[in-house]
């Protein structure tokens, strides 16, 4: 287990033990057949759809927080995201992915479960969930935006000028980094496990415990939910392969 003195420095380190872990799998992607690169974006488009319920659910729990800033900035968070999972399914659709013609996918239905529960009732087990979430976002356009180059190049198609391109650079241009900034604004400086739950005025104090709790939790299902990505992914190329 990881802990250090600041809490959102402890939660960033553990999701880099994660996200490097991926990265690692992604490193070469010439070793992906294209069917199976365009599945996991259709996969990632369905954390990009559910995110502004996951957001409102977030922002709901957050109420109970005495600090009224917490709820305010998830609820930022969720104006910005407004109208992104529209933009994403234009923009794979421009290279011929229909987000709509999927197959129910389990570990992502499973990965989407476990989400949720993390973000109520407890808040300070979701603010820890969210900013753990929030961290990997910024990863997850990283990977995504090398997948879709690769693709569209593979399709002999124009990167430069693609909604994919756009999609990812602007949410790497400083949006995730801000919804990431602004939530760790609340966990910085605080230690596991020295700081204990308080209530204080009618509403709660961060526990950093709890909060500790959700991102590692949450960081546990994605790094699920990518194992179980990738394995698929493996899975059928060789199933393709042997075709
Ligand atoms: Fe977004
Ligand atoms: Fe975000």
């Amino acid at each position: 287990m990881i802990f250090t003195d600041d809490l959102a420095d402890t939660i960033d380190a553990l999701n880099l033990r994660f996200t490097a872990g991926v990265r690692a799998e992604l490193a070469d992607l010439t070793r992906f057949l294209t069917a199976s690169l365009d599945w996991l974006m259709v996969e990632h488009f369905q954390f990009s759809s559910r995110n502004t319920s996951f957001l409102a659910t977030a922002a709901g729990t957050a109420a109970a927080f005495v600090d009224k800033s917490i709820e305010a900035e998830i609820r930022r968070n969720l104006a910005e995201e407004s109208g992104h999972a529209q933009m994403y399914k234009r923009a794979l659709r421009d290279i011929g992915i229909e987000v709509d013609a999927r197959l129910e996918f389990p570990p992502t239905a499973y990965f989407f479960h476990k989400i949720s529960g993390l973000l109520t009732p407890d808040p300070s087990r979701m603010l820890g969930a969210m900013y753990a979430t929030e961290t990997a976002a910024i990863f997850e356009h990283e990977v995504f935006r090398d997948i879709s180059k690769e693709v569209i190049t593979r399709r002999s198609a124009d990167w430069s000028g693609s909604r994919l391109k756009q999609f990812h650079d602007m949410h790497l241009s400083g949006v995730e980094q801000s919804h990431k900034d602004e939530l760790g604004k609340f966990l910085h400086g605080l230690s596991v496990p020295t700081v204990a739950m308080t209530q204080a005025g009618g509403g709660r104090t961060i526990d950093a415990a709890r909060a500790h709790d959700g991102a590692n939790n949450a960081i546990d299902a994605m790094t699920l939910w990518w194992h179980d990505l990738l394995s698929e992914a493996y899975v059928a190329d060789s199933r393709r392969s042997a075709a």
